[in-house]
């Protein structure tokens, strides 16, 4: 089945990556959002970052003209009446999640696929909270979603088979690469990831090293951005979510959320989005730039961090749930790390096949 016009509940930072990577790869979309302003946001962060774009040399004003003119916008969900594939991308509370899928029974043909972005919550749950729970796929995407090439596709055990394999395709038809996995808190690459974010709020909470070294030294062994900055940029919230629901799952203390990344967030902190985080950028959203300063790289500090990761991964590998080439692909094309963990493993003669 060609999935040929698609919808986006939710323009925040990700649904608005979400139109973007589907409207550049050609698809005819509906961006969706609940009143004026916040579509009004919505499409200020497509304009910003497909204008971004274009200040690189990277896309002609009519490409990005092109790129806009795709992308139909509304606060009605009745434009969403004849899309194939609706991606649900609104904040991570089930009550609102239980509503837009409501919404989209009512509006949506019964061969509509309907998908969801979530990052913390259980595919299988939103879909047992809906009236069609086997048209319910999960489809994540990692921010910023127009750079990242990773996309976690998650299928459910009553998910119709067409249905998933349709998501898959268009994935891989808009130059992403899919990994079909299973459904389990954080999937494949946020379960791997935040066993080391996490761990780096609460070194940072411990007041044993400073926000910069402990960034300072990620980027030194070639991770793209340090762990504080990648936080920032993910949305403390999400973060917060995020290591809530893998930490119900695991019950390890490094997935337990640090009383820091807590207070931020009732702060209203959540990171670049709001201009503060762990560190203050001088301009909200995606283009934000925090002040430069430099830290100092400390292998005590990576080995830390990055040698329970490792662990992580191998114990994931083993425990079945996903293969050596998906954690890979996970933590290179999802979160931009020069290389996967059981590679690295491998290179440092830790891994067998
Ligand atoms: N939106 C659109 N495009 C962006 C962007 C944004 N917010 N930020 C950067 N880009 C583009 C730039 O335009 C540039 O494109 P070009 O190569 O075509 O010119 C390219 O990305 C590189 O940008 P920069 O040169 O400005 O910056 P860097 O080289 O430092 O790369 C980065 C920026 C791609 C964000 C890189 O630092 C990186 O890979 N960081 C890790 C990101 C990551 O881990 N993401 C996953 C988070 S987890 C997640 O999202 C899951 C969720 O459920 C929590």
């Amino acid at each position: 089945m060609g999935l040929r016009k698609v919808g986006v509940v939710g323009l925040g930072t990700m649904g608005a990556g979400i139109a973007e990577v589907l409207a550049r790869g050609g698809i005819e979309t509906v961006g969706v959002e609940i009143d004026d302003a916040a579509l009004e946001r919505g499409r200020g962060n497509i304009e910003s970052s497909t204008g971004r774009a274009v200040k690189r040399g990277k896309l002609s004003e009519e490409g990005q003209a092109e790129i806009l003119g795709r992308i139909a916008f509304s606060t009605d969900f009745a434009a969403l009446s004849d899309c194939d594939l609706v991606i649900e991308a609104v904040p991570e509370r089930i009550d609102l999640k239980e509503k837009v899928f409501a919404e989209l029974d009512k509006v949506c043909g019964p061969d509509a696929v309907l998908a969801t972005n979530t990052s913390s919550l259980s595919v299988t749950e939103i879909a047992a909270a809906t009236t069609r729970p086997a048209s319910i796929v999960g489809v994540h995407f990692f921010n910023p979603a127009p750079v990242m090439k990773l996309v976690e596709v998650i299928g459910t055990e009553g998910s119709r088979p067409e249905f998933v394999a349709a998501v898959t395709a268009l994935v891989r038809d808009l130059g992403k690469t899919p990994v079909t996995i299973g459904d389990r808190a954080g999937f494949v690459a946020n379960r791997l990831l935040f066993g080391y974010l996490g761990p780096a709020a609460q070194l940072l909470e411990s007041g044993a090293a400073s926000k910069e070294d402990i960034d300072a030294s990620m980027t030194a062994i070639g991770l793209p951005m340090g762990p504080l900055t990648l936080m920032d940029l993910i949305g403390l919230d999400t973060c917060l979510e995020v290591l809530e629901a893998v930490h119900r799952d695991s019950g390890e203390t490094r997935h337990e959320p640090a009383a820091l990344l807590r207070s931020l967030v009732a702060e209203g902190a959540l990171g670049r989005k709001t201009g503060r985080g762990f560190y203050t950028y001088e301009k909200v959203g995606s283009g934000a730039v925090a002040d430069p300063v430099e830290g100092k790289a400390s292998a005590e500090i990576s080995d830390r961090l990055y040698g329970p990761y490792l662990q992580d991964a191998a114990q994931m590998v083993k425990s079945g749930y996903c293969d050596a080439a998906s954690a890979d692909a996970a933590m290179t094309l999802g979160c931009g790390f020069p290389v996967g963990p059981i590679t690295e493993l491998r290179n440092r003669g830790e891994w067998t096949d």
